[in-house]
């Protein structure tokens, strides 16, 4: 492997163990930032010829040569050989083997530390945005299950025990409105993410070149400069354990809703029942309709944990500037975005093929679970709290059990179960889908701007 670093022409022969070590795997990972690397090339030799250092017809050959990476790319013709090391390299080598001299002015006033940053960056908004469109997705799933079972009622649980009357749009609520949040923490991610790192070089700056960061910025589609150039290679790691925790938040929240499924499509709750498509049988047993979807949307938000922490213990420690340490940041979040992207893909899937059961749920509304109504009525008509829970405590077995219809009456809050509250939900909702949409826009229009422009 010949590197771009390389100053003289004497190569020790001993070298094939360290580019297996610090290059092969990375290089793998590097694939998924060819789009961006070729973004983010194209952004700094359109600066680099505003501020002179490129003439306008060696700007014009190499952006053409870009664009055409691009569209190779995107026919998946374009990839890294085993003899790069690293996408910045290639593209590098890719520009001056095209572009001769124009090429080998193409890092001027860079390094490749702000430049997999820049990339890295560029990859995350993009899959930010797509894992955000999922999530809303799975919210939309949620909103056809109230749609499916109105006036649906079973018995809620505290401690895995029975414990008051519960509903279907109440249970849906519940975790629409915890997805929102980690909508949100999205949206906190994406914004710090969203911010150029680019020009940075090394961590230092660049002397005797007035970059234009602001430029390189807007032309890549981010919202602002990071201004101090010594922030950016320390925030290594940090921005990526961000990411990761937002994704956390949500694969939590997955984590939470499949324990309630799993629970539910138990034979003796019965209050669910899962499609074919997302249920295992057993090799022996005969019976068996194993919820094995569910149970691995369960156990996909502890892996996540792990690289959330492994992220920051990696970037622990360090002094500031760049360390190498800081390249296995990058495999850590990609398979960390892509593991989440199943992952919403499969909760939208097994939510589309879960149904609540309306005779199980009514079973499970023994009298004990009326116990709360019961003393709550007699505290209306004057008894203080403590004694008519007394009361309702001797009579448990004799609480009347409600109709779906008195349910719903006994119950005059909204969001308490049976009393969905659209409105509320959508007001929550809207501004997560309108900035969902802007954002969208907003990286097609760049991505049209930067390629497609003449
Ligand atoms: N693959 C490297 C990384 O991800 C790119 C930056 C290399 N910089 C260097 N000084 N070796 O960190």
């Amino acid at each position: 492997m010949k590197t771009i670093w390389q100053k003289g022409s004497s190569i020790h022969n001993d070298r094939e163990w360290f580019d297996d070590f610090t290059a092969s795997e990375d290089r793998g990972y590097d694939q998924y930032l060819i789009p961006h690397d070729i973004i983010c090339n194209l952004a700094q030799s359109a600066m680099l010829q505003k501020i002179g250092v490129l003439t306008p017809s060696e700007y014009k050959s190499l952006s053409d040569a870009l664009k055409s990476y691009f569209s190779k790319w995107e026919k998946g013709s374009f990839e890294l050989s085993d003899e790069d090391e690293d996408v910045h390299s290639c593209i590098e080598k890719h520009l001056t083997n095209d572009c001769g001299d124009a090429g080998k002015k193409i890092h001027t006033g860079r390094s490749r530390n702000d430049q997999v940053m820049t990339d890295v960056r560029l990859f995350l908004k993009s899959q930010l945005l797509g894992l955000a469109g999922k999530w809303m997705d799975v919210l939309s799933e949620l909103e056809q299950i109230v749609e499916r079972h109105p006036n649906t009622y079973f018995a809620g649980l505290t401690h895995t025990q029975p414990a008051m009357p519960s509903s279907v749009d109440a249970w849906v609520a519940g975790y629409q409105d915890l997805l929102l949040s980690d909508l949100k923490a999205i949206m906190y991610a994406y914004g710090e993410v969203d911010r150029s790192p680019l020009g940075s070089a090394a961590g230092y700056g660049a002397p005797y070149f007035d970059l234009d960061r602001d430029f390189t910025s807007k032309l890549m589609g981010f919202s602002e400069v990071q201004n101090p150039v010594t922030a950016v290679q320390p925030g290594r790691g940090g921005q990526e354990k961000r990411v990761t925790d937002a994704l956390g938040y949500g694969a939590l929240t997955f984590n939470r809703m499949a324990s309630d499924v799993v629970l539910f499509a138990h034979p003796m709750f019965g209050y669910v029942t899962l499609s074919d498509n997302q249920t295992s049988g057993s090799s022996i047993m005969p019976q068996k309709r194993n919820p094995d979807a569910w149970e691995l949307i369960r156990a996909a938000y502890h892996p996540l944990a792990g690289t959330s922490t492994q992220l920051a213990s990696v970037s622990a420690n360090l002094t500031s500037g760049y360390h190498r340490d800081l390249q296995i940041t990058k495999k850590a979040v990609m398979d960390a975005v892509f593991m989440s992207d199943k992952l919403a893909t499969a909760v939208k899937h097994a939510l589309a093929g879960l149904d609540f059961n309306t005779e199980a749920c009514t079973k499970s509304l023994t009298p004990e679970v009326f116990a709360t109504h019961e003393a709550n009525r007699l505290v209306s008509g004057g008894m203080p709290f403590r004694e008519a829970y007394r009361e309702a405590a001797r009579a448990v077995a004799e609480a009347s059990v409600l109709s779906p219809t008195d349910l719903r009456n006994s119950y005059t809050v909204s969001g308490f179960p049976g009393n969905y509250d659209t409105a509320a939900y959508s007001k929550r909702k809207q501004p997560v889908q309108d900035w969902l949409s802007a954002e969208k826009q907003k990286q097609d229009d760049i991505l049209h701007n930067l390629l497609r422009s003449k």
